[in-house]
Formats: C-alpha cells, structure tokens, sequence
C-alpha cells in the first residue's frame, strides 16, 4: 500500500520504519521541505516530497504534526482518503485553543471539519515513540498491547485496523471520532500499555 506522512518528527519517522518493513510504500514530508529529508531516504528506505506530494501520493495518509499547525495540511488532496491523525493536543507547545479547552470538540474533530471529505481516524496518539518501535509483536500474542483508535468511517477503520496489526498492535475501537477523548491526552489511560481487554475496559472506565 501506499502510504503518505505529514510530519516527520519521532512518530512520523517510526511509522515509516515501521511501514517499509511491512513491504508498504511511504513518502514522509515536513513543512520545510524534502531537501531537508535528504537522510531518511537512505536510512528508512522511504521516499520523501512536499506535503502536498505526501497527502496525493498515499492511499492512507498519517498525519504526525503539532496540533496548531492543523489548518496548514492540505485538505484537496486528502478529500475521501483514509487519514490516521496521531496528533495531540500540548496547550504549552501549541498555545491555547478555545474549543479544546472547554471539551466542546476533540481534536480529530477538528482535523476532520478542517479536512472535509477525508476519512478521519484518530490512531497512534496513546502509544510514546519509543513504545511505538518497542512494543509490537506478532498477532495472536498472549497479553499483545492494544491501541485505540475512533472514527466515523467504518471501512477506515478497518483499514487502519489491519496496519496497527502489522505494525505489532491489537486495536480497541473506542467508537466513532467524538469518542476520541476519552484516551486524548490528559485522560487516566493516556499512553498506558494495556491489551486489548484491559484497554476496552480502561476506556469505559473513562465515562
Ligand atoms: N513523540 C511522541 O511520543 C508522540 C506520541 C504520540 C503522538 N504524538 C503527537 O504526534 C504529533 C507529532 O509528534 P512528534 O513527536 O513526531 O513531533 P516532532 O518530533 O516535533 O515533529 C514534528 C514534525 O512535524 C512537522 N511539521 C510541523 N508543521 C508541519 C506542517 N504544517 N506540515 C508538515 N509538517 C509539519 C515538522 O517539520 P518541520 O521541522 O519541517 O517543521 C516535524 O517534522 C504531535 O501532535 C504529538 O503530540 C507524539
């Protein structure tokens, strides 16, 4: 599959290490540009271009950035495309935003109205870098750790499942993406290792 990333900071460079050696094809892109990325293509084995050349070039697109440069991804080149949104919300890096602050919205929610027509899953923002590269094993694994994702399209959300799989993870589908806070940041099970029985119970327990 191919498959385009917005960001290429720790997540965005440990997804695309992780998704070329799942065979997968992967162009990683920052905001300042592919001539910046010159290294990651003899490292990672992945190509890089521009943001806009990222967001066309995948099938699903991560989406790895600090959440208040939001409105500076492209929304054309993502409209009906599976896009997994890793991105969290650090008031003290990202200033202040109103609706987050007072829980009226979550921040895929806000990906999503800004990227209209994408398939928004929220996916690979409750997992810390080095975990991310660490903690995968096969499928079927007794006690394998679990992810949550949310979302509103179920088709993505397959899709996103069978990559989490890839990737060494089981997947809890905490429901659809106005679910998505209950393991933002600031929540009790925020990036704590569970499997899937105990995440699904962590995540009930949030109510
Ligand atoms: N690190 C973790 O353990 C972790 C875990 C889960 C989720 N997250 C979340 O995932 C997101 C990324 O985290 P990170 O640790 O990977 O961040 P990071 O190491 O600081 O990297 C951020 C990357 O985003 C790029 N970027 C910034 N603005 C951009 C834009 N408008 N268009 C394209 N690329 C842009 C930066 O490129 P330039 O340098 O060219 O600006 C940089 O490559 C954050 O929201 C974070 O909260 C992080």
């Amino acid at each position: 599959m191919k498959i385009g990333i917005i960001g290429a900071g720790y997540i965005g460079r440990a997804i695309a290490k992780l998704a070329v050696g799942q065979g997968h094809e992967v162009m990683v892109s920052n905001s300042r540009g592919p001539h910046t990325l010159m290294s990651l293509v003899a490292s990672i084995g992945c190509l890089t271009g521009s943001v806009e050349q990222a967001a066309a070039f995948g099938e699903v697109v991560l989406v790895a950035i600090p959440l208040k440069n939001y409105l500076a991804v492209p929304a054309a080149p993502l409209a009906g495309k599976v896009v997994l949104d890793a991105n969290n919300y650090y008031p003290e890096r990202d200033g202040n935003m109103t609706e987050l602050d007072n829980h009226s919205i979550t921040t895929s929610e806000l990906l999503a109205r800004h990227l209209d027509g994408a398939r928004i899953v929220k996916a690979f923002n409750s997992i810390r870098v080095n975990d991310l590269e660490r903690d995968g094993l096969p499928t079927g694994t007794p006690g394998r750790r679990a992810l949550p994702i949310s979302g509103d399209d179920a088709r993505a959300k397959r899709q996103a499942t069978a990559l989490i799989d890839q990737f060494g993870f089981d997947v809890v589908d905490a429901g659809p993406l106005a679910e998505g806070w209950r393991f933002q940041r600031g929540r009790p099970m925020y990036c704590e290792r569970f499997d899937a029985v105990g995440l699904q119970k962590a995540l009930s327990d949030n109510d």
